[in-house]
This record gives structure tokens, sequence and C-alpha cells, in this order.
């Protein structure tokens, strides 16, 4: 099969590489359709992680079923499928707690395991023709008859919908309350989509890329450039200096200042600053127990230097780490059936697998215009 192969910092290439295939009865084969690149591959891809060379990337992952092991029982080949980039077991103590994104047998020795991922298992990806899906009566959401039609919103379920959607869930964003989200990336801005399905009254975004921001508006919220000023004294200013009710923090540790440096706690302390006192912050972006790569001394170690003082004397609450998926996926795939939720509206560019090297440099760069990269292999 092709495949997405990482082979070092900034290097990806397209070749040629052993079919996926059953492994164990509880398996199931998914000839991939739709995958997307993440901004969570960009971590890898920078060489910003421990990810070994020769492994095949891809965790956003949509495809039909061609085969199942002998112990699957309720899905069938043929079936739509769009698959958590958790893998989880279904049986282990949080996986029965409905947090399959730290599920205690998928990763031994840790918690959570993910498709083509650093520290997070032996998993294939799925930027590839095929891929191998661990535990497919667990991990397979069936995508309803409009599966095809709407292939492009179904497949944002596979993460960064969920992972929005948790962010407004660990912020505890409820009716009527604003919310102030860092970050206008795919997370972003699903994280401001989320925050008005559950009925918040306005949502601020901060970013500094102009097209990025557009799509935040057009989802109803306020943008905030921070290159055109400062963004947290915009964002006081907007909640007569109280913040906002709650806070999202999207970009994760290698958030940038305005020009463009790295400042590692950047987002979390603007954050404390900008979510009013008991107010609670919601941080899916990503943050690592170890960055060597980074230019800061205390990141090398996965430290931040964090206003806790600040915080704890505002009262404020945190709630931190990857998007169970399954938690979400299948009710937030009703509202895209129904017409309520169009996630595929951050789509800028619809690829073929071949064209991932290139997709990967410019989604990188973040170069304008390029909000989004879905794959179509075999196309
Ligand atoms: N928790 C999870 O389950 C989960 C799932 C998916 C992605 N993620 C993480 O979420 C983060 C965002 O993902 P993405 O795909 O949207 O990535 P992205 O890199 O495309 O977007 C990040 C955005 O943050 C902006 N940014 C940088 N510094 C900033 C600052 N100081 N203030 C405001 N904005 C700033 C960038 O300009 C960019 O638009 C990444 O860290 C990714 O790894 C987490
Ligand atoms: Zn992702
Ligand atoms: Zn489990």
């Amino acid at each position: 099969m092709k495949a997405l192969v990482y082979n070092g910092p900034r290097d990806v290439q397209v070749k040629e590489m052993p079919d996926a295939k059953i492994e164990k009865e509880t398996d199931v084969l998914v000839r991939i359709t739709t995958t997307n690149i993440c901004g969570s591959d960009l971590h890898m891809y920078e060489g910003r992680t421990d990810m070994e060379s020769g492994r095949i990337l891809g965790h956003e992952n949509l495809g039909e079923v061609i085969a199942v092991g002998k112990a699957v029982d309720r899905i069938k080949v043929g079936d739509i499928v769009c698959l958590p980039f958790n893998i989880g077991c279904g049986f282990c103590a949080n996986c029965e707690r409905g947090l399959s994104g730290f599920c205690l047998t998928v990763n031994p020795g840790t918690a959570g395991g993910a498709y083509g991922f650093a520290g997070m298992g032996p998993y294939s990806g799925g930027q590839a023709e095929l891929l191998r899906v661990p535990y497919g009566d667990y991990n397979c959401l069936v995508l309803p008859e409009d599966a095809k039609e709407k292939e492009n919103d179904y497949v944002m379920l596979s993460d960064i919908f969920p992972t929005g959607y948790h962010a407004t869930e660990l912020a505890g964003v409820k009716p009527g309350q604003t919310v102030v989200i860092y970050g206008a990336g795919p997370v972003g801005l699903m994280a401001a989509t989320s925050a008005f399905i559950k009925g918040a009254s306005q949502v601020f975004v901060v970013d500094s890329h102009k097209d990025r921001l557009q799509l935040a508006e057009k989802i109803g919220a306020t943008p905030i450039d921070d290159t055109e000023g400062d963004g947290v004294e915009r964002v006081l200013e907007l909640t007569k200096g109280q913040g906002a009710d709650c806070g999202c923090e999207c970009v994760g540790y290698q958030c940038c200042d305005r020009h463009g440096k790295e400042v590692p706690n950047l987002t979390m302390n603007n954050l404390v600053q900008t979510v009013k006192a008991t107010g609670t912050i919601g941080t899916v972006g990503v943050f690592l127990p170890k960055d060597p790569g980074a230019q800061d001394d205390l990141a090398k170690e996965g430290k931040l230097a964090f206003d806790f003082g600040q915080f704890w004397f505002k009262g404020q609450r945190i709630g931190t780490g990857q998007a169970n998926v399954k938690a979400y996926n299948r009710m937030l795939s009703n509202l895209i059936h129904v017409g309520k939720a169009k996630p595929s509206m951050i789509v800028s560019h619809e690829l073929s697998l071949e064209q991932a090297p290139e997709a990967y440099e410019n989604f990188d760069a973040r170069k304008k215009g390029w909000t989004k990269v879905i794959l179509k292999p075999g196309k």
C-alpha cells in the first residue's frame, strides 16, 4: 500500500509499505478514503517529539471497512466508519468511564494510544491506503447514509471537532457565558463552534493569522488579531476588565509571541489574565513532559513559568489533556447529519495522498490560506 512515512525532521515521503492487515481477531481493516493533517502531526514533522523514523503518520481517519476479524460482531464489511484518533480497548477502568483517551491497555506502561503518534503506542497511521483498527467493535463509529455526501464533515469527528468540544467541556462552558479562545487553528475554530453549540453568548478568538480569524468571524466569534495590538488588553476591554467566563487553550507548547518567537508559557498566562475570577480554563493544546528542542531551559524539561499566584488568587480551575473522542463523536455526528454543524467549512485543501509532503510543508509554514488539509488516498 502507499503511505506517508516520517523519515526525520521536515522529511516525509509517500512510499510503498507492507499492507496493513488483520493481526488480531478483534481488528477491523479499513480502506481509507479521507485522512487529515493535524496540528499535532506538525509537532512530529518538526522533530519536536521522539517520533521514530520509518513510521506512518495520520490519526484523523475515515474509510470503508473491507475486512473484519473473527471476533468482531457489530462492524460489517462495507460500513463507512470514522475512527477516533485515540485507540481504546473498551474494557479497562478508564475506557469504562468514557476516558478512552487514557486507555490503560493499548499502550502498556502509560495511559493512551493513538494511530501514527509519538509516545502513543506502535500503531500505524492512516495517511495511507489501508489502516488496521484494533478493537474494531469499540473504536469504529458507523456513519449514517449521508456518509459519502458529508465525508469532509464526518472526518472531523476523528479528532478536531470532538477536541474543540472537549476544550469547552473542560472549560465548563454554559449557556449565556462568554468564552475566550487562544488559537484559531482547526482546533480553536472547532472550540468556537462548540462554544456556540453550548449556547455561549460571545466567543473571542485570539490569533495572529487573518485568514484563520476570518473563519472565526464566520462562525460568529469576535476575532482578535494579536498583531493589531495586545490581545490580552483587547479581551479585557471587551469584558469590562473582568475577563471571559471561560477560556480555552488551543495552541499548545509551541505558542508564539506576536513576533513569532516561541514563548511556551504565553497562552496559559494570558488565559489566567483574561478569564475572570472563579472561571475555568480548558487546555487541549498539547504540552509535553519533555521538549529537548525548546529554546527555553524550563520548557526543555516540560516545565512552564506559570502565574500560579494569580491563578490561585482568582480561584480559577484548569482541565487538560487529550480529548476522549468517543465521549462526543456520536452526538456531534447527529449535529452534522441534521445539518446543524458543518465542520468542513474550515477545509482549505483537498489533495491526493501523493501531495502530502507539499501539504505538510505549507501547513507547517502556516502559509496564508492553509487552514486544514484533507487527503484522499486512492484518488
Ligand atoms: N488534546 C487533544 O486531544 C488534541 C487534539 C488535536 C490537536 N491538539 C493540539 O491542539 C493544538 C492546536 O491544533 P491545530 O490543529 O489547531 O494547530 P495549528 O498549529 O494549525 O493552530 C495553532 C494556532 O495557534 C496560533 N497561535 C500561536 N501562538 C499563539 C498565541 N500566543 N496566541 C494565540 N494564538 C496563537 C497559531 O497562529 C495557529 O493559528 C496543537 O497543540 C495540537 O497538537 C490536541
Ligand atoms: Zn489531530
Ligand atoms: Zn481501555
